[in-house]
């Protein structure tokens, strides 16, 4: 666009402009016009103050301000409806005032009423494990059923050894029963919740309770089904599979599935003669390293020992789809779309029917990909060809704000549809795609045709390749070298269509700590004393168009992340880019996972890992076993939130 400026300053010399000179130049600022556009645009060109390009694409937002607007030009209206929290260091969840909030649900917990409850003591035992609520809870939905039974369907993504085994010396396994308690703790855990007393808490013996452990047997549906990397000596047809596990964020279905997405699958394969094994590239790329990450699955199940069962790695690292309604259900997994270090899995029903899943791979130097449906989402019609034939993408950002989805077909990878999809990260590496900060999850507004993406942190970037070798150069969207904060980018498919191959592009914001710098690592105009953060991770729209924000980050409270405190939940608008804190997490702990009651005046938000490094007893307090869990986020006066 032209600089077409009403200040007096050429295009160069707005670029060079600090922000703070930015902002005596432009304060006070008129109504919002399209000189706003163009403040962007001088931004954008100028990038962050070391001269990194950062921003692009803002001519295109449309809306009055965005995320560079200064916060002290905008309204003091909002639609937030809470006072910021601050930053807190406690052993506790802090919420608005006139907000309450209390557990719903913890590690441990019984689902069915013949099973003991937690024992702190002993920390339960496989068979207990794997009859109660799983460890380490990430991505959740709720499902409600036509007779208003709401169900929980939530991931528990792995566990912290020196907590699950924090009873033995060293904090690690000692009997085969322990390996296989923690294995149980892993998976998938479904359960009915309903509010007794005014307490949300889990319907024990519901016929919809329903752990999915490891050892789940589950379809292998899609196009690697049956491929000869697929076949172990359990399984010659490569047809079936036992569980999932290392599930992150994840997605739901508008035909009302749920989707569970694997993420770091590969630190469970081990193998006796580690030195002896020989790393080929697809494993390399993958990181199945023959080293397991201290679970010792493989020393009580043959399947993960990488010498006796070489293809059993490339079976995992994919997406799930469970029916939560049907307790005899046998989960699919669905290799049609892709198999990669899964965060999460955001469906959009476009336009014309087809159905866009937006997905990130979170590994420093991936890439964040799109899955279209050959076939048209119809309510009530048959859905399961959807996530079995369609086409993978991968992004690639330009400088310039604008980009692209690079069909990751066999024409242009020269794989074929099965290797593409088990293999999905060398078909993007050939296309030369986005290398980016961590992609995790993905949001789409609601509202309008836009969708976020949290990429966490990189501290790679600029430094060294990805585990292909790509290398990570700073710039578009990844605008700073070694990357301690994260950023959330955002893109507007052209003409408002998901299945379109172009797009616009510009950074939401950039998370940074503007106490301690006063470079590109100050973080963006939207990020100030009062709510920076860093690690932005989870990502969720509510119903208002208002995008929930939680972090998975550094909690030390200390140089680049003083005043930032423990990891916490944030909510900012898209529209004026505020963004304000809702939550604070306890000690050690991530904020993730989010899910809505059916008449929306509970948030449910998970609190993954307080005391992974032994300095929580949340929730239980005292000298308590540090549990998981999921808490009730309610207003006192009973409205909706969100
Ligand atoms: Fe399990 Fe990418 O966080
Ligand atoms: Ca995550
Ligand atoms: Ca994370």
């Amino acid at each position: 666009m032209t600089m077409d400026t009403n200040i007096n300053l050429s295009a160069k010399e707005l670029d060079d402009l600090s922000f703070d000179e930015f902002d005596e130049v432009i304060n006070p600022k008129p109504e919002s016009n399209d000189f706003d556009a163009i403040v962007e645009e001088a931004v954008s060109r100028r990038g962050f103050m070391g001269g990194v390009l950062a921003f692009g694409g803002v001519a295109t937002l449309g809306a009055a301000t965005t995320a560079l607007t200064p916060i002290s030009a905008r309204a003091a209206d909002n639609r937030f409806g809470f006072n910021a929290v601050a930053a807190s260091s406690e052993d506790t969840i802090i919420v608005p005032e006139g907000y309450n909030w209390h557990i719903a649900t913890r590690w441990g917990d019984p689902l069915f009423s013949d099973v003991p409850e937690f024992d702190h003591a002993t920390r339960g035992t496989a068979a207990s494990q794997a009859r109660a609520f799983g460890d380490n809870n990430d991505g959740m939905s709720i499902f409600t059923d036509k007779d208003g039974h709401q169900i929980l369907v939530v991931n528990n993504e792995y566990t912290n050894r020196s907590v699950m085994w924090g009873n033995n010396p060293d904090g690690k396994f000692v009997t085969e029963d322990d390996i296989n308690k923690g294995k149980n703790a892993h998976g998938l855990t479904a359960a009915e919740v309903k509010e007794v007393d005014g307490k949300w808490q889990i319907v024990k013996d519901s016929p919809f309770n329903r752990r999915f452990t490891p050892d789940e047997p589950m379809d292998i549906t899609g196009p690697a089904r049956g491929h000869d990397l697929m076949k172990t000596s359990a399984d010659p047809g490569g047809v079936t599979v036992l569980g999932t596990f290392n599930n992150c964020g994840n997605g739901r279905t508008p035909w009302g599935t749920y989707l569970a997405c694997e993420e770091n699958f590969n630190g469970y394969f081990g193998t006796t003669d580690a030195e002896g094994y020989v790393q080929d590239d697809a494993k390399k790329r993958y990181g199945v390293s023959g080293k397991d990450r201290g679970y010792g699955w493989w020393t009580v199940d043959a399947r993960f020992d990488v010498d006796k069962d070489p293809n059993e790695c490339n079976r995992h690292g994919y997406i799930t789809e469970v029916d939560p309604y049907d307790p005899n259900s046998v989960p699919k997994k669905r290799t049609a779309l892709g198999r990669f270090k899964h965060e999460n899995a955001e469906v959009v029903v476009n336009a014309d029917g087809r159905i866009a899943i937006y997905m990130g791979d979170d590994e420093r130097g991936e890439f964040l990909y799109r899955y279209i449906s050959d076939g048209f989402y119809a309510e009530g019609g048959n859905t399961d060809d959807l996530m079995e034939n369609g086409t993978i993408y991968a992004a690639k950002f330009h400088a310039d704000g604008t980009g692209k989805w690079l069909a990751l077909t066999p024409e242009a990878t020269g794989m074929d549809q099965a290797e593409i999809c088990m293999f999905t990260r060398t078909a993007a590496s050939k296309l030369g795609a986005t290398t980016m900060d961590r992609p995790e999850w993905v949001a789409a507004n609601p509202l309008k045709a836009e969708v976020y993406c949290a990429l966490t942190n990189n501290r790679n970037r600029g430094v060294k390749p990805n585990a292909g070798g790509d290398e990570t150069p700073v710039g578009g969207p990844n605008p700073r070298e070694a990357n301690n904060f994260g950023q959330i980018v955002r893109w507007w498919p052209s003409a408002g269509d998901h299945t379109a191959d172009t797009f616009k592009w510009d950074l939401f914001v950039m998370a940074g700590n503007p106490t301690v710098h006063e470079d590109a690592n100050g973080g963006s105009h939207n990020v100030t004393e009062g709510n920076m953060f860093n690690s932005p991770d989870g990502l969720s729209f509510d119903n208002k168009g208002l995008l929930w924000i939680q972090t998975d980050g550094n909690y030390s409270n200390e140089k680049d992340f003083a005043g930032q405190g423990n990891n916490q939940m944030l909510i900012g608008d898209p529209v004026t880019g505020e963004i304000r804190r809702f939550l604070v997490g306890p000690k050690q702990a991530e904020i993730t996972g989010i899910a809505w009651s059916a008449d929306r005046r509970t948030v449910f938000v998970g609190v993954q890992h307080p005391g992974e490094r032994g300095e929580s007893n949340w929730p239980d307090g005292g000298d308590k076993t540090p549990r998981s869990g999921i808490v009730a986020v309610r207003r006192d006066d009973g409205a909706a939130i969100g």
